[in-house]
């Protein structure tokens, strides 16, 4: 059946990388008879540009009716001074928002070409393959009360208030179960209950649906800063790492720094299963931003977008085998000594992003 995929590249080296997701889409469906069926939206500063919108009305309603989003990057100094409500990021935020995306994975892999270029040591790193669940439309980022509150006294009060309900705990822990029973079967839950009572719930609440539906995974229960601590101390001992929105952003962003540049993080974020057909609303993109620094010179490193359609290869249509290929062709060209700028070592072959991505499409 055909798959409909929205690209929204946007802006810097998001639409440089994102031709490059389109060539392997034309190959799959020229030689793999894959039937994806493209349409193509703007989104962040190219879309202020066009509609004075961080993301039309437009463009909305394709990114909902879509089976699956692969996104670019947006921003970039051009944009820096328009108004709040319409900056580039608001795009990326209205799109979480409507599509109801409030699980996001962030996959950190070392490839064992580039375990000497880890900023750890090669056996620390080596190997490793962990997937970061984080909350990403609850706690302390949406909270209410938020405010800075004027007490009158020449003091002001910077208020956020960290919320989770039950429902929103059972979803994303139930993710970070289901995922585990494809990888290596164990979720290491993280939260701070010494100290916050959304912690004890949290808690509380994964050790129940643990108990309820997926007894067979197995669950273990870190504090969230002892997990910090050893991410970076021995990684290889995590599969599946669930947490909440506020410490997964920060834990994510450790776990990236385990593996490299910026330039090769993929990540996902997806929504509820449909009651009637299973499907769920889900949006691809790299971790990277627009890199202002290095868009239109052709050197950016496209293999965080192509990683992120692999994602949705595995994870929106269930092509397994097809997003193992791709995975293992990243890996084979990296194998090969082809480098971008930004993973460049001594005796490697340095590339710009159309060679790197014929590299892959050619592995
Ligand atoms: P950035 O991720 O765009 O760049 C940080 C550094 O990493 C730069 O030196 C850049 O050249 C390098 N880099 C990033 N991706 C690369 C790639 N694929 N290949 C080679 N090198 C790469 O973050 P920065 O500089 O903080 O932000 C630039 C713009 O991007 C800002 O407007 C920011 O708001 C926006 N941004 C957008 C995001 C998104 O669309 N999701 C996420 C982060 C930032
Ligand atoms: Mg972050």
């Amino acid at each position: 059946a055909s798959k409909k995929l929205l690209l929204l590249p946007g802006d810097g080296i998001g639409p440089e990388a994102m031709a490059e997701v389109r060539k392997i889409i034309a190959y799959m469906n020229a030689e793999l008879d894959s039937e994806f069926v493209l349409d193509e939206g703007l989104v962040g500063g190219s879309a202020y540009d066009a509609h004075g919108a961080a993301i039309s009305e437009a463009d909305m309603a394709k990114a909902l009716a879509a089976d699956a989003v692969l996104f670019g990057a947006v921003g970039g100094p051009k944009w820096d001074r328009v108004p709040y409500d319409v900056r580039p990021e608001a795009g990326l935020l209205r799109l979480r928002k409507d599509m109801e995306l409030f699980a996001n994975l962030r996959p950190a892999i070392c490839y064992p070409a580039l375990a000497d270029s880890s900023s750890l040591k090669k056996d620390v790193v080596e190997g490793l393959d962990i997937l970061i669940v984080r909350e990403l439309t609850g706690g302390v980022y949406f909270g209410e009360p938020k405010e800075i509150r004027d007490l009158g006294n020449g003091q002001k009060r910077g208020i956020d208030t960290q919320v989770y309900d039950t429902y929103e705990i059972e979803r994303i822990s139930g993710v970070a179960f289901e995922l585990a029973r494809t990888r290596a079967n164990k979720v290491t839950s993280m939260e701070k209950r010494n100290v916050m009572k959304s912690g004890v719930l949290w808690n509380e609440v994964v050790t129940a649906t643990h108990k309820a539906k997926y007894s067979d995974v197995k669950l273990e229960h870190m504090l969230a800063d002892a997990g910090g601590m050893q991410l970076v101390r021995w990684p290889k001992q995590f599969d599946v790492i669930v947490t909440d929105n506020l410490f997964g952003d920060m834990l994510s962003d450790i776990a990236a720094m385990l593996t490299g540049s910026l330039g090769m993080l993929p990540s996902a974020s997806l929504g509820a299963p449909d009651a009637k057909t299973g499907s769920r609303k889900a949006l691809y993109e790299p971790v990277h931003g627009s890199a202002p620094d290095i868009a239109g010179t052709g050197a950016a490193n496209p293999i965080a977008m192509i990683a992120s359609f692999a994602m949705c290869l595995r994870y929106s249509f269930n092509m397994i085998a097809e997003a193992d290929r791709l995975e293992a062709a990243i890996a084979g060209v990296l194998d090969d000594g082809i480098r971008t700028g930004d993973i460049m070592s001594e005796g490697k072959i340095k590339v710009g992003t159309v060679e790197m991505g014929d590299a892959i499409l050619a592995k």
